[in-house]
């Protein structure tokens, strides 16, 4: 580590008053010229739409939230509706999002605030940080935002802006680079119109201090960015330490009965694609014929394969082969092993089903002949 990292990482930063007081007005400046404000979630704007959106904002772009936002609030448009919804419905509309512990714990959250907080989501940041699937940046995201209150935020655009304006050192997923970047957020952020300024260093990240090639002619902040004055503003934020991320194969099986409905089976709660639907999975070394009898119970005839393809984690990628498989005898005790359905392509519900097997059942119902069988590599 080189010592100005070092030194970085205990060292927090203090930022002279009239400072800070420059930064936010040149943010809130470029808010009233550049920033969104006309959002689905900023209007009309109210805490329940506030979090949905900030949770389905982690992780994910604004461009891909918006339609997922409005399906989800037009089926849930409020706290003890998504209470009251059958979990898999929920799951239903998360599904091509991403990240669905976001989805349980959203709907868990509901629960809290009907049984805690009488349906009224909190403003402090501790009640707020209470409930499953808020961190301290999503806490102060929805008490500025919603409720108009002071709050730091630092998600991953914010961070990118700040560790270039003060060129901190290492990466921001490190504990110390972390406290640095919340103690500049801290001091940063204004106490009057903190909604706006937030919403301001999110846009900034996002649309031009971005991590590519960031546009400093249009920034703000051009004329006190450490970073762009030490002429490389590409080494701020420094990236995380790379690790090769094993690989993992798996054959999903397309089980079709005489009727041509497909077994789907649910996963366990927690893990990969928790709660959501998907398809049985028999190791790549089983013989499958033999895998069907013994753990399904039925015997089966292979018919073809789809095109491999790679599905990745942030741990690990998974080597997806899909082959369609027909039943020729469905077992009465299939069905009991445990939550299994028979799903009709013709007449899909709205079950939570995981991405990867949402794309195969959209491939299989087209006519045979379209699908691509074998050879490719994923
Ligand atoms: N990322 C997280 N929250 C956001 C918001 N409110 N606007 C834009 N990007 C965001």
């Amino acid at each position: 580590m080189a010592d100005r990292e070092r030194r970085a990482q205990t060292a927090l930063p203090t930022i002279p008053l009239e400072e800070a007081e420059r930064f936010s007005q040149r943010v809130l400046a470029w808010f009233d010229r550049h920033g969104r404000k006309d959002l689905p979630w900023q209007q009309p704007r109210d805490p329940y739409r506030i979090w949905i959106s900030e949770i389905m904002l982690q992780q994910t772009q604004v461009n891909t939230v918006i339609g997922y936002f409005e399906r989800f609030i037009q089926s849930f448009p409020d706290i003890p509706t998504l209470t009251a919804a059958d979990p898999d419905k929920v799951m239903h509309h998360w599904s091509g999002l991403g990240y669905y512990a976001r989805a349980r714990n959203l709907h868990r959250a509901a629960g809290e605030v009907m049984t805690r907080h009488q349906g009224v989501l909190p403003d402090d940041l501790d009640s707020l940080q209470a409930l499953p699937g808020i961190g301290r940046s999503t806490a102060g995201a929805i008490r500025s935002l919603a409720f108009g209150q002071y709050a730091p935020i630092l998600d991953g655009n914010v961070k990118r802006v700040l560790a270039r304006h003060f060129v901190i050192p290492g990466w921001p997923g490190n504990n110390g680079v972390q406290k640095q970047l919340w103690r500049l957020s801290e001091q940063l952020t204004p106490h009057r119109q903190t909604a706006q300024y937030n919403q301001a260093m999110m846009d900034l990240g996002a649309t031009c201090c971005v991590r590519g090639k960031p546009l400093c002619d249009s920034c703000p902040l051009v004329q006190s960015c450490q970073a762009l004055a030490e002429g490389d503003v590409s080494r701020y934020p420094a990236p995380k330490p790379k690790k090769v991320l094993p690989v993992r194969a798996t054959r999903m099986l397309i089980l079709t009965d005489p009727a041509g409905d497909i077994l789907l089976e649910q996963r366990p709660p927690s893990g990969i694609w928790g709660g959501l639907w998907s398809l049985p999975e028999c190791p790549p070394e089983q013989p499958l014929k033999d895998w069907c009898r013994q753990v399904l119970g039925c015997d089966v005839e292979e018919r073809d394969q789809l095109r491999p393809r790679r599905h990745s984690f942030s741990h690990f990628h998974l080597d997806i082969t899909p082959v369609l498989v027909a039943v020729k005898n469905p077992a009465k005790g299939l069905m009991d092993a445990g939550p299994r359905v028979w799903y009709k392509l013709s007449q899909p519900d709205d079950r939570g089903l995981a991405a990867p097997v949402s794309r195969i059942l959209r491939e299989i119902d087209r006519p045979i002949s379209e699908h691509q069988s074998g050879g490719e590599a994923p």
